[in-house]
């Protein structure tokens, strides 16, 4: 039996006829070892008294905001911060709304939006609502914010209709308790990861410049991958719209010349991921001035080869053990990729597809193709998260042999 010794886990009950089998999961934690502090909302009242929820917790059951002395001794901010995992059971129709647009006007919504720790939610409601656009919404707003799901099972509900909606059971929701808080293997713990994202802006004059639609989300996303992987993560980012990753080395640039030089600095690292568009000219002479209309002709803007960040690292003598370049092509996607894995020198390109209706630019999903000198590899079509992630896991076995011949 896995043991939650030392673990404490923060229960948000929601009010949903499923919160009567919280009282089976408290037990359960507690007979792993855990320490379970619970929060009720208001709806949950209605259907659990925080006195039985004590008795088995033995502990205080939080359900007010405004109570002075819950404030005095454990404020909803420690609340959560004391907790490793956060745990909504049941996750309501409405939780999970309040959740996804950062309302925070009680105790349970006010914890789950002041948490940094990682949060599971299970679930529970009403078919249609379970199926209305609106939860639909909310929940992939929430996978992509990073929380993780137990459930919804299909099934008879209270209510009578049989579908999805019905919480997961007890011993369900401590299996993915279990998982969460299991230690992460950190393969690439003490390894040096740069990677670049984003755009770059090119000035043409003091107000205008050239740049490109990249989102910076598959960067953003492979260095949120790597950080996870413990990996001491260098983000080498042009000017996007995105939060930084917690744990992530930020250096924002504007330029492609910026760009090299900021990842030069870098060097030596052992892998270097890049996923920025970097623009592929410059203006050759930036205006100091903002450029006037004349009322003649417009003017022309003779233009210069940036440098190419890519190929010039994987030249570097300082090169990185694994240089991993991307392709987005509109055609011949594959072939185009085998060709720029030789030109440009590096171990490993990741292909996509960027033509009419692909939604890469800007969008949260990715179909890429893995070009290196064994071959291609196709992946179906994937969040960019995951394409982060088994791409990290990917270049973190590539690394694996090179650790072995050193030990
Ligand atoms: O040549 P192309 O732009 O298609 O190559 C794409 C790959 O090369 C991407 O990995 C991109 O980050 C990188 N690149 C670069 N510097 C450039 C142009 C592209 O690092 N100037």
């Amino acid at each position: 039996m896995i043991s939650l010794a030392g673990k404490s886990v923060l229960l948000v009950i929601g009010g949903g006829i499923a919160a009567y089998k919280t009282h089976e999961l408290v037990r359960l934690l507690k007979t792993r070892g855990a320490a379970v502090r619970i929060i009720l909302t208001k709806a949950a009242e209605q259907f659990v008294t925080p006195l039985s929820l004590a008795s088995i917790s033995g502990e205080k059951v939080y359900t007010s905001l405004f109570s002075l002395t819950d404030e005095v001794e454990m404020g909803h901010i420690q609340l959560s911060r004391a907790a490793d995992l956060l745990v909504v059971a049941p996750a309501t129709a409405d939780l999970i709304a309040k959740m996804a647009s950062g309302l925070a006007d009680d105790l349970a919504s006010t914890a789950l939006l002041a948490t940094d720790k990682p949060v599971l939610i299970a679930p529970a409601m009403n078919v249609r609502m379970w199926r209305h656009p609106a939860t639909v919404r909310n929940v992939e707003t929430l996978k992509r914010d990073g929380l993780v799901l137990a459930g919804p099972n299909d099934g008879e509900m209270a209510c009578g209709e049989f579908g999805p909606g019905r919480m997961a059971e007890p011993n369900e929701i401590l299996a993915a308790i279990i998982e969460m808080l299991k230690p992460k293997a950190q393969p690439l713990a003490g390894k040096k990861v740069v990677i670049t994202a984003g755009p770059t802006r090119e000035p043409i004059d003091p107000v205008r410049f050239i740049s490109n639609h990249s989102s910076g989300k598959q960067g953003y996303a492979i260095a949120r991958a790597a950080v996870e992987l413990g990996a001491e993560t260098i983000l080498v980012s042009g000017p996007v719209s995105l939060p930084i990753p917690p744990g992530v080395q930020m250096m924002p640039v504007e330029t492609a010349q910026e760009m090299l030089e900021v990842c030069q600095g870098e060097m030596p690292a052992d892998i270097a991921i890049f996923t920025a568009a970097v623009a592929d000219w410059r203006v050759a002479a930036e205006a100091h001035e903002k450029i006037k209309k004349t009322g003649n002709a417009p003017p022309s803007l003779p233009l210069t080869e940036n440098p190419d960040i890519l190929a010039t690292i994987s030249r570097e003598p300082k090169r990185p053990r694994i240089v991993v370049g991307f392709a987005a092509e509109t055609e011949r996607v594959r072939e185009y990729a085998a060709e720029k894995l030789r030109k440009k020198g590096c171990d490993l390109i990741v292909a996509n597809d960027v033509g009419r209706g692909s939604d890469v630019f800007g969008g949260d999903r990715n179909t890429v193709h893995i070009v290196s000198p064994a071959g291609v590899e196709d992946w179906p079509n994937m969040s960019k998260d995951e394409v982060a992630q088994k791409l990290m896991e990917r270049l973190a076995q590539m690394l694996m042999p090179e650790q072995k011949a050193a030990e």
